[in-house]
């Protein structure tokens, strides 16, 4: 076990969590945004920093990518934070202040307006769809596209892809609603929000198309585990 104190509580965790873990499971409250439970830490969206005391000085780190350390001494309310928080969620009011999570998510650190002015986009490039589909799916039938101000999610070369299944796990974790989904038919759908539609592709480890999966048997089923 781990031996840390969060905002003066001492408190004690299994090795391998991460700070954000420990806060929660404590009981203090920590925004997140790039963060899901399903998903790999990605450190992306700055809105779960914490201040850690270090011999030098206190340091900046996103709690959902930092480790528990022995001793570890953790501010999770400094002005410091409160004000980093902040510009994060005025950054994202501006891009996605259209969005209920976005709103919400503002108003947990106080925020309702913001300075700024960014092109209006419900996606926030958090990354939770392209790491869903590579780390619980196994596909990678989209990926993060471009630099700067032109950094999008997209199918390789934004043409529709082959790998799509059409399982729709990237609508699932979408936080700002930013994927949809077009039912075309009760059993058929597809899935919109990059350039181009995506033509319905085959499961590759039991073979079958959405629509299908749903008349094979119990029995068969249990190929996805
Ligand atoms: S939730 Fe930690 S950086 Fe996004």
């Amino acid at each position: 076990m781990i031996a840390l104190t969060i905002d003066g509580k001492e408190i004690e965790v299994e090795a391998g969590r991460t700070l954000l873990d420990a806060a929660r499971e404590n009981g203090f409250h920590i925004p997140t945004l790039c963060y899901h439970e399903a998903l790999k830490p990605y450190g992306g969206c700055r809105m779960c920093v914490v201040e850690l005391e270090t011999p030098r000085g206190p340091r900046v780190v996103a709690s959902c990518t930092y480790p528990v350390e022995d001793g570890a001494v953790v501010h999770t309310d400094t002005d410091q934070i409160a004000g980093l928080r902040k510009v994060a969620a005025q950054l994202l009011l501006a891009r996605a202040g259209h969005t209920p999570f976005i709103q919400e998510l503002a108003a947990s650190v106080g925020v309702d307006s913001t300075p700024y002015t960014l092109p209006t986009d419900a996606c926030v490039l958090c990354s939770r769809c392209v790491r869903a589909c590579r780390e619980i799916v196994g596909i990678g039938a989209i990926s993060m596209a471009n630099r700067g101000s032109d950094r999008m999610v997209a199918p390789p070369f934004s043409i529709s892809s082959a790998d799509c299944i059409e399982c729709a796990t990237c609508v699932q974790v979408c936080p700002t609603d930013a994927i949809t989904l077009k039912h075309i038919t009760d059993r058929d759908r597809t899935v919109h929000m990059w350039p181009s539609e995506f033509a319905r592709g085959a499961c590759r480890l039991c073979e079958y198309h959405a629509d299908e999966w749903m008349d094979v048997g119990a029995e068969e089923q249990t190929v996805h585990g």
